[in-house]
């Protein structure tokens, strides 16, 4: 498997990205204190009617096979696989504990570039810390796949939230890993970038943020020149990455994201699927 890899320099050869040069960087802090529990917390807003309850959160099994399989993080994966997804895990943290964003969004520029794959294995790779738990929320309502990943069937899915009022108590799952829970989405919604720009995400968005204070949220998007999905929900997450896939990411489609994104706190980018060996090895 190829490496996923953040770094902050873009080289450009036939206007193909194949390593980086000139770009955003992470900068290094060390991550602050987050205990949390993901299996029997509730959200906590006394004044609230519309609690979410964990212990209610439905459970699907989390096997060794996702590896193979999907090449989710499992336990069984290379070394030098953990080991990419930890630093990146780590300068993520770090930015995100400095300037005190807790929502983060995964975009690229065209379709394909691993954004759900890197937004799943980067959850797990947080998860794995004790100090952190993220939710993990499926946003791509055209082309949802997070389930896959994990390979169960949603019951209920964010589009029920958005078309029949379900509870997102209903919808949430957890993946048999502590400290992480996901929220799918069942099926595809048409006009889907009206959904997500409707006041009904932005409820949304305000009580995961607000009443989870301990958890990150993670937000899986569809490509951001693809549709205007991502911008239409953006407003309401407090940070973006973008996800490059080495060799077929442009850096014309890089310009043209970068712009997209200018007031939307972009704060790094991943060049995915990346066949350069890494020179700090050790
Ligand atoms: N680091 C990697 N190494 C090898 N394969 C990868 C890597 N990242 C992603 N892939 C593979 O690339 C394919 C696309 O990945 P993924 O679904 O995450 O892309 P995406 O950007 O979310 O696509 P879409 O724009 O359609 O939502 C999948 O088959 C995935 O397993
Ligand atoms: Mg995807």
């Amino acid at each position: 498997m190829a490496n996923v890899v953040s770094k902050p320099n873009l080289k450009r050869g036939n206007d193909r990205l194949s390593a980086v040069d000139k770009f955003p960087e992470l900068p290094l802090v060390m991550p602050t204190q987050i205990t949390d529990d993901a299996s029997s917390e509730s959200m906590q807003t006394p004044n609230s009617s519309r609690d979410i309850h964990y212990r209610t959160t439905r459970k699907s099994p989390f096997l060794p096979s996702l590896f193979n399989r999907f090449r989710v993080l499992t336990g069984a994966e290379p070394d030098h696989v953990t080991t990419a997804y930890n630093m990146l895990r780590t300068r993520l943290l770090q930015t995100l504990n400095d300037a005190h964003y807790r929502s983060l969004a995964f975009l690229s520029p065209t379709a394909n570039a691993g954004k759900t794959l890197t937004a799943v294995n980067l959850s797990i790779s947080l998860s794995r810390e004790v100090n952190h738990t993220v939710l993990l929320v499926d946003a791509d309502l055209k082309h949802p796949t997070i389930h896959r990943y994990f390979d169960f069937t949603p019951e209920a899915g964010l589009d029920d939230y958005l078309t029949n009022d379900e509870e997102i108590e209903n919808i949430l799952v957890n993946p048999s890993i502590p400290g992480l829970v996901l929220l799918p989405i069942r099926r595809s919604l048409p006009n889907s970038s009206e959904f997500l720009s409707s006041p009904r995400m932005t409820v949304l968005s305000d009580e995961l943020k607000n009443r989870y204070h301990s958890r990150i949220i993670i937000y899986d998007f569809p490509p951001l020149l693809a549709c205007d999905d991502a911008l239409a929900f953006l407003p309401n997450i407090d940070a973006c990455v973008l996800v490059l896939e080495e060799g077929k990411s442009t850096e014309s489609e890089l310009k043209e994201s970068v712009k997209l994104l200018r007031h939307h706190n972009l704060i790094g980018t991943i060049v995915n699927k990346s066949k350069t060996p890494s020179s700090r090895a050790y």
